[in-house]
């Protein structure tokens, strides 16, 4: 019965071999076995033990049956009234046991009479726990450069369950890169990850794997744990920039700090391996100090001076470094883009300085060379000079510039040129600088001496002393130096057939003149001599000029008296009639003095007489009148002395007496006998004076009728010849030329003054300026001259004199 219901117990359980293996054991050891899966509900039948230990059923309740367990449990107890073993409390087998077999010791307690069975309860497992495993999730830290093959251990799962029940195998979700090493469990082993291929932490940086424990239950149940795998960095990536030429333009006046560019370089990897670092790598020294790359982002910027001149370019090589040590390339270009920074800069490659004043028009004086460092429209450049100089430039090859005369230059005007030269580029906005070229112009001979004045007029009074200088000449030359010094000399001529030289000479230096000797103005009055001025440039330039000595008159001559000869060699009586009437001509002094001018005119006195009121004498004709009517009472004979003065400075004078003789007839003088010798003499005496009166008196009718037709034709006469005319015999002040500005002493010397006398026919003499050339000098005034010419001549400021004398 008992073993039947083992059996029954176990049939649906276990196999039957096993079962027949626990039958053997309970028969082996008479011991009551029973077999129950855990986990049955409370009052669950587990056995009948009154029939299994072949007790007597009515019995049963006098027995007093009990059971007890080792530990007291009482997971299962007996029904007292009908012996049945059932389930009291729950059995879970997992708890109870910690082994795989699991049986619960029981003791059946039996009294009158006492008896103690042993009885074990085997509980059976059911599959009532999951696999679990001891951590919800794990985590995985892989690098990215761990090998394939590699294998990473995963706590297994745990099942309290036995058998059967417990893991039978895992299973991996799926992904590409792990595998599990086998999904056979192995008692307390780990559960072993194996990496199929490469992992890269920057494709896929991290994934869960679930990893499922799957036990042999029936149904099986599972447990499963996440997997977060980690890939861990691994520098195995070098930064990279986005492109490997960088290519950017900058103006060459950029400041320092301007940003030029920024680059960037990427690094897949994390952390400090992808920390980037940015370095320059000058690799020539020219980008050095220049530029600077901000470490960490990669802004290039500018830091120092830059100059399109020196560098129009530069090429900059940026090293990008990450944490790990890896590396990126790139090259960054920086064209500078050209700013108009530079002035032209002008050289004088040549010059011709002095240049000599006779230089051909269109010479080249210099070249120059003008440079812009700029480039393009910038360095473009253009020249020019003041237009107001005979200069200009014309452009030769590339940046040539010669500046050629335009036109004569003369040195005399300007002898120097401060050219200033002007360059300016064609930038915006435009740069200039200037250079100047003090050019000289070089003299040449070419200006002739110029005297000052077309004629020169030297004045010497006569007796001058030898060595007095009378006049000085000067020529001027404006030429340089040699060329402009002039040298004087006198042009060998002859005066009076005496050479020149003899009367005066010439200080070669100054141009002063000197009398050679004394000169005599009654001996001449005038000569000419040339005079050269010469420079000393080679060849020579020379120029002469006439200067015209006058000499002027001295009064150093008395007058000479030449009627009545003097006293002493003849004895000259004049025959005054007797009926003679007041007024009436009696005789006549004529006197002539060698001088001119003032120093000849003569006046005429009675110093002395025998009767002081008969006789008059013209103060300036010498004629001899009678004052009043002659009576019988006068005496016969009258006596006069006559003084003649001139009027120089001081004056000079001479007298003479003349002897009249009142009477009709020269019988009636008592002396007459003393006297008849001189009759002959007497009576050519007496027909000299009627000569001389008749001529005077005709004379006289013919200026006034003269002056009569002038006077006719002019309506508006002038006050200076009217003067001269209105007093015809009046004497005119000496210094009457200056009063009337006809200038200076000279050109009252210019007039030649006439003594008339009563041996002569009177002369007229119209005198003009010495510098007239309209009137001959000795051209006699014409009746036939009209008065239009007359004006003309006056307009003209010619001075217009008319003296006469009688
Ligand atoms: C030219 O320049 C020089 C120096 O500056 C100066 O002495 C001279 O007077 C100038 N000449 C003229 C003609 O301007
Ligand atoms: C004078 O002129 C000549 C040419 O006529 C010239 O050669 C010379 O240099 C000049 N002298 C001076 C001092 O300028
Ligand atoms: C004086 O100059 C004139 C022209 O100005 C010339 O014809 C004459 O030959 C010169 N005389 C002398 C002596 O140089």
């Amino acid at each position: 019965m008992a073993v039947a219901g083992i059996c029954n117990c176990l049939g649906k359980i276990v196999p039957p071999s096993f079962l027949a293996f626990l039958l053997c054991c309970g028969l082996a050891f008479g011991q009551i076995r029973y077999s129950i899966p855990e986990e049955l509900d409370n009052g669950a039948i587990v056995g009948d033990i009154v029939q299994d230990l072949g007790l007597d059923i009515r019995k049963l309740s006098s027995r007093k049956i009990k059971v007890t367990a080792d530990d007291g449990k009482r997971y299962v107890d007996v029904n007292p009234k009908n012996g049945k073993l059932f389930v009291n409390e729950r059995i879970d087998r997992e708890t109870l046991c910690d082994v795989s077999s699991c049986i619960l010791n029981l003791e059946v307690l039996l009294e009158n009479p006492s008896e103690l069975h042993n009885i074990e309860v085997e509980i059976v497992d059911a599959n009532d726990n999951a696999p679990q495993f001891p951590r919800d999730d794990y985590q995985l830290e892989i690098t990215e450069s761990a090998s394939p093959g590699s294998r990473f251990p995963i706590e297994h799962a745990q099942d309290p369950d036995v058998g059967t029940n417990t893991v039978r195998f895992y299973r991996l979700s799926t992904n590409e890169h792990f595998a599990l090493d086998s999904n056979k469990p192995f008692k307390n082993k780990h559960v072993e990850l194996v990496l199929k291929n490469n992992l890269d932490r920057e494709i896929e940086g991290e994934f869960s794997l679930i990893l499922t424990a799957v036990d042999g239950g029936n149904p099986p149940r599972s447990g499963t744990v996440v997997i977060q795998v980690l890939v861990q960095d691994v520098n195995d990536n070098a930064p990279i920039f986005s492109q490997s030429l960088y290519r950017t333009q900058l103006f060459e006046n950029s400041a320092p700090g301007t940003t030029v560019i920024k680059i960037t370089a990427t690094d897949l990897d994390e952390g400090a391996n992808g920390q980037i670092t940015y370095y320059i790598n000058h690799l020539s020294d020219n980008t050095n100090n220049l530029f600077q790359i901000d470490e960490n982002n990669g802004e290039i910027s500018v830091t120092g001076q830059l100059d399109h001149e020196s560098a129009s370019s530069y090429e900059i090589e940026i090293q990008a470094e990450d944490g790990g040590g890896q590396t990126g390339h790139c090259k960054v270009l920086i064209e500078l883009a050209d700013v108009n920074d530079n002035a032209p800069v002008i050289m004088v490659k040549s010059l011709t300085n002095p240049i000599p004043e006779n230089i051909a028009v269109g010479s080249e004086v210099a070249i120059l060379n003008v440079k812009d460092q700029d480039s393009g429209e910038n360095s473009r450049v253009s020249c020019s000079v003041p237009i107001n100089l005979p200069f200009k430039l014309q452009r030769s090859i590339k940046n040539y510039f010669t500046l050629v005369t335009i036109t004569l230059l003369d040195r005399e005007q300007i002898a120097e040129y401060n050219i200033t030269i002007t360059a300016t580029d064609g930038g915006t906005p435009t740069l200039f600088s200037t250079t100047t070229l003090n050019i000289h112009v070089g003299d040449i001979n070419d200006n002739s001496p110029v005297f000052g004045q077309h004629v020169y007029g030297a004045y010497v009074v006569e007796n001058n002393k030898p060595g007095t200088s009378i006049c000085s000449v000067s020529a001027s030359d404006p030429d340089w130096r040699q060329n402009g010094t002039v040298m004087y000399s006198l042009v060998s001529s002859e005066v009076n057939s005496v050479p020149v030289s003899s009367f005066i000479s010439i200080n070669a230096d100054t141009g002063v003149i000197h009398a050679v000797r004394s000169f005599d103005f009654e001996q001449f009055r005038k000569f000419k001599v040339q005079v050269v001025a010469r420079d000393n440039g080679s060849p020579p330039l020379s120029s002469n000029v006439t200067v015209n000595v006058f000499i002027t008159d001295e009064n150093d001559n008395s007058p000479q008296i030449l009627y009545p000869a003097p006293e002493g060699k003849t004895l000259m009586t004049e025959m005054v009639p007797k009926a003679s009437l007041s007024g009436s001509l009696v005789s006549k002094v004529i006197a002539v003095d060698a001088d001119s001018g003032q120093n000849a005119w003569l006046s005429y006195q009675i110093v002395k007489s025998t009767d002081p009121g008969l006789f008059s004498i013209g103060l300036h004709n010498g004629e001899i009148r009678a004052l009043r009517d002659i009576t019988e009472s006068d005496s016969i004979k009258q006596n006069l002395i006559i003084s003649v003065k001139d009027n120089g400075q001081p004056p000079l004078s001479a007298t003479c007496s003349v002897y009249l003789l009142i009477s009709d007839n020269l019988a009636e003088v008592p002396e007459f006998k003393d006297m008849t010798y001189e009759e002959s003499n007497s009576k050519l005496t007496s027909y000299l004076i009627i000569a001389l009166v008749s001529v005077s008196t005709f004379f006289l009718t013919f200026i006034i009728l003269i002056l009569a037709v002038r006077f006719c034709h002019r309506r508006k006469p002038r006050l200076l010849f009217d003067g001269a005319v209105a007093i015809p015999s009046a004497y005119l002040p000496p210094n009457y030329a200056e009063v009337e500005g006809a200038g200076t002493l000279c050109s009252s010397y210019n007039y030649d003054t006439y003594l008339t006398t009563g041996s002569r026919t009177s002369d007229f003499k119209f005198v003009s300026s010495y510098n007239d050339n309209t009137l001959p000098a000795d051209g006699s005034l014409k009746t036939n001259r009209d008065d239009s010419n007359m004006t003309s001549l006056s307009d003209a400021g010619e001075i217009l004199e008319v003296r006469f004398f009688l």
